[in-house]
């Protein structure tokens, strides 16, 4: 049996599906008459604030409105500009405040030029007061329950006066199947969860992505399935906690029976997954990923912090040496494996005595690479409320030191492979030296060889001849 023939049962959000190609029909018809006005094709421009999810609504988004008839372009001079926001620290905010004020200026030049907002950061009920009072120039504001529906709100945009403001608290009905535009022909995300219920004490994503749901597994692989028809070789098994996929489903199935049904898909070679969260990653997931050539070797683990005191403040449900232990029976199991993680620092309370269990956890494990964050206050979480914040300059000047052991440590480990030849997945050609491309290994480190575009979504060995840190130059094998 093909993966197609897994035929998927009629839900609610089939009925909602034929609601949203009836809306892309509908604003089809506006769009064609707008560019016959026009005398030239209409343009837009969805961008990506935040994480990997963020990335992939942005391709849903823009696979929405290249089927209603916009040309996609990669400059914000376009006729439909979309940010899809990210409000997980503070500077991610900032940012997108910076940026309306030169849509504004765009919009001077194009005042038929539509400026709509959309991800977590609108899910925050002071941000859509502010935008709503003070930046009145922009034409539409959806959150993240709702990305489906963005030619149901064109629609309105097209045709209603005025700003449309559409936020939803919740929502139980996932809707797929509508058009994607994949940023990379060769390799994609797959949504698996939705929403997060960890509460971690500084996070805001529980607030604005709403209740962990997972899809149902069918569904999930009827998905690659098709991916893979189109041409995927990798895919990416996307959720803020991977490794409690199942939960609340008709028939619970465990993320790592899931992953070993993704591997079983004609066509798939690459299997990842983001984000594991160390409380819930499994026995039988270290074996699947130690058993199934096609799972990378690449685990990307939070640690958040290495002291058990701010690791409890932090909700996060584990203690340092579960962690450490954690990290032992993996690499007793897949020893060639790469690990990844995220640290934040100057969280409430942390000392120095805190901040030094962190740097022992990263001397220790060796990363291969960590994305070490400044903490951010988020309002609404409960540590937002915590006393004795971190002032500026402590929590910098730790950030620095941690900063260096992370580069010092990762240079080490990466070089690890050198002399080795390794597949690498090409994904570009290089950006500064047109004789390159860049691909990526199986763990996920980045490789320069010589070649071409035709290169592009192979796989091909490449010899690993030096290490540079976190980049590899090679040579074909
Ligand atoms: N679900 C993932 C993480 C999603 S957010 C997980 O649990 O690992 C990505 C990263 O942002 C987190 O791992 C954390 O390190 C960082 N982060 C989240 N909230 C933050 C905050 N308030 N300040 C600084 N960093 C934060
Ligand atoms: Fe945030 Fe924690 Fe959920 Fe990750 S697991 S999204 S850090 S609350
Ligand atoms: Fe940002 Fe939302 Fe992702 S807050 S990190 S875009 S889930």
């Amino acid at each position: 049996m093909t993966v197609k023939n897994n035929a998927v049962p009629e839900s609610s959000s089939d009925a909602e599906r034929r609601r949203q190609y009836y809306y892309i029909d509908r604003c089809k018809g506006i769009l064609a008459e707008k560019e016959k006005d026009a005398g030239r094709k209409l343009t837009c421009h969805v961008e990506t604030f935040g994480c990997q999810m963020n990335a992939r609504d942005s391709e849903k988004l823009r696979g929405i409105l290249e089927e209603i008839g916009y040309e996609n372009i990669e400059s914000e001079e376009a006729d439909l500009v979309l940010y899809n926001t990210c409000t997980v620290r503070e500077n991610a905010n900032v940012r997108v405040y910076g940026r309306l004020g030169r849509l504004n200026h765009y919009k001077k030049g194009n005042p038929e030029m539509i400026i709509g907002l959309c991800g977590c950061m609108m899910q925050e009920a002071h941000v859509v007061e502010k935008l709503t009072q003070s930046f009145r120039f922009v034409n539409l504001i959806f959150g993240t329950h709702n990305i489906y529906r963005l030619a149901e709100l064109l629609y309105q945009v097209f045709t209603q006066k005025g700003m449309i403001v559409d936020i939803w608290q919740e929502s139980d009905v996932t809707v797929e199947e509508l058009p994607v535009d994949r940023m990379y022909a060769f390799k994609s995300g797959v949504n698996i969860t939705y929403g997060c219920d960890n509460f971690c004490s500084y996070c805001i994503v529980p607030y604005v992505r709403g209740r962990e749901r997972s899809r149902r597994p069918e569904e999930i692989i009827c998905e690659i399935g098709h991916l893979a028809e189109d041409g995927v070789k990798e895919i990416m098994l996307l959720g803020q906690n991977v490794n409690s996929y199942g939960k609340g489903l008709d028939e619970p199935v465990t993320f790592a029976e899931l992953l070993s049904k993704a591997c079983r898909v004609p066509g798939i070679e690459r299997v990842r997954f983001m984000t594991s969260h160390p409380k819930d990653l499994s026995d039988e997931l270290i074996k699947v990923m130690a058993s199934e050539p096609k799972v990378c070797p690449h685990l990307h683990l939070p640690l958040q912090s290495g002291s058990t005191r701010i690791l409890e403040k932090m909700n996060r449900r584990y203690t340092k040496e579960d962690y450490l232990e954690l990290v032992r029976k993996i690499r007793e199991k897949c020893p060639d494996i790469s690990l990844t993680t995220d640290i934040i620092v100057g969280f409430p309370g942390e000392t120095e005595e805190d901040f030094a269990e962190t740097l022992d956890v990263v001397e220790r494990v060796g990363f291969d690479s960590a994305f070490t964050f400044l903490y951010s206050k988020r309002s609404g979480t409960p540590a937002a409320k915590m006393e004795n914040q971190v002032d500026e300059k402590t929590a910098k000047e730790r950030f620095d030191r941690l900063l260096a052991l992370v580069q010092e440590k990762a240079k080490k480990s990466c070089a690890r492979f050198e002399g080795q030849t390794l597949p690498v997945l090409v994904e570009m050609k290089n950006s500064q030296d047109e004789s390159l491309v860049t691909g990526r290994l199986a763990n996920n480190i980045t490789v320069h060889f010589p070649g071409d575009e035709s290169l592009i979504g192979q796989i091909v060995n490449v010899r690993l001849l030096k290490c540079h840190g976190f980049y590899y130059l090679g040579e074909p094998a």
